[in-house]
């Protein structure tokens, strides 16, 4: 019933914003988060630590956001509350028309089930699990039979690359493509929103480069934010604008991704044709049917 309001008010949002006015520019865009006044305090011991010291901004749909910052300024603290994974301990957060800092523990569930995917730097991937029952996981709570979700689940491994190594374990994969798998795990329920969380911290130069491009460009294919947690400001530069955060508040936000001529050595290297592995054809949606599916999920929220 909750969960069943939670769909209706976004999907009632949804309606006004298909007749917005185009053509769209981030001001005019959808807002997709919402941050008010966020503050996360913990108590250690006598003492208390501000994690989170009044942060406000917007994201918009579809665009793509780095939070950067060095470590201990608040980025992770940021993202788990934004992604409803802990509560704030003042301020407001609404993603579409909802105000997740009021929702009940089991309404945060279903919210994290459904609108929204994590890729974490340690991929967390089970172990015990190959990597198309992995990626297959999300799908389980949602009353699709196991065939189906399989072959969503190869759908989704084909898109970002790793469709032959559906039956390997996560120790029998390179860490890149474990990252991959991680990734269509978060993208295989359709979600709205992609949390990623120094995505790229366990992976090689190189590789870094193809799995950042790899994920802009299926969110920017399927019009998803994506919302990406870094201390690199070489990686950070490929992000839509950049949130710079220290002690827990913003210092500023930067617009626009950096020009193709600032590019350092490690990047450039990566921007050359052909030296993007099977980048460009895994990111490149499937078959017709495969985006008619992804289409179809991706405006149920909008219905
Ligand atoms: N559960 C907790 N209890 C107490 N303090 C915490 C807790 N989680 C985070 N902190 C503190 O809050 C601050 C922000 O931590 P956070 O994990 O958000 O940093 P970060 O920017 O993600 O750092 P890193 O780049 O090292 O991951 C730090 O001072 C940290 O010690
Ligand atoms: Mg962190």
């Amino acid at each position: 019933m909750e969960t069943e309001n939670l769909q209706k008010s976004q999907g009632a949002e949804g309606a006004s914003i298909a007749q917005e006015k185009t053509p769209e520019t981030p001001e005019n865009r959808p807002v997709a988060i919402r941050v008010k006044n966020l503050y996360k305090i913990y108590r250690v011991g006598e003492s208390k630590v501000r994690a989170l010291n009044g942060v406000d901004f917007e994201l918009y749909k579809g665009e793509f956001v780095a939070i950067v910052g060095t470590s201990g300024s608040g980025k992770s603290t940021l993202l788990n509350m934004l992604a409803g994974l802990e509560k704030p301990t003042k301020g407001e957060i609404e993603i579409g028309k909802v105000h997740i800092e009021k929702l009940t523990e089991r309404q945060l569930v279903t919210f994290r089930r459904e609108k929204v995917g994590f890729i974490f730097q340690a991929y967390n991937l089970l172990n015990t699990m190959n990597a198309v029952e992995n990626v297959a996981l999300p799908l389980a709570f949602r009353g699709i039979s196991k065939r189906e979700r399989l072959k969503r689940a190869k759908r989704f491994m084909k898109l970002v690359g790793v469709g032959d190594q559906a039956n390997h374990m996560p120790n029998q994969m390179s860490g890149g493509q474990q990252q991959r798998v991680g990734i269509a795990r978060a993208l295989v329920v359709n979600p709205q929103i992609i949390f990623a969380d120094e995505p790229t911290g366990n992976l090689d130069s190189k590789t870094t480069m193809e799995v950042l491009r790899l994920m802009q460009k299926i969110v920017r294919e399927q019009n998803q934010t994506l919302v990406m947690v870094t201390h690199d400001n070489n990686l950070a530069s490929y992000a839509d604008r950049r949130i710079r955060i220290v002690d827990g508040k913003i210092v500023g936000i930067e617009v626009g991704a950096r020009p193709d001529g600032e590019l350092t050595d490690r990047s450039e290297a990566c921007h050359q044709e052909g030296n993007q592995g099977g980048e460009q054809d895994a990111a490149r949606l499937p078959e017709q049917s495969d985006k008619e599916d992804i289409t179809v999920k991706e405006t149920r929220g909008a219905q």
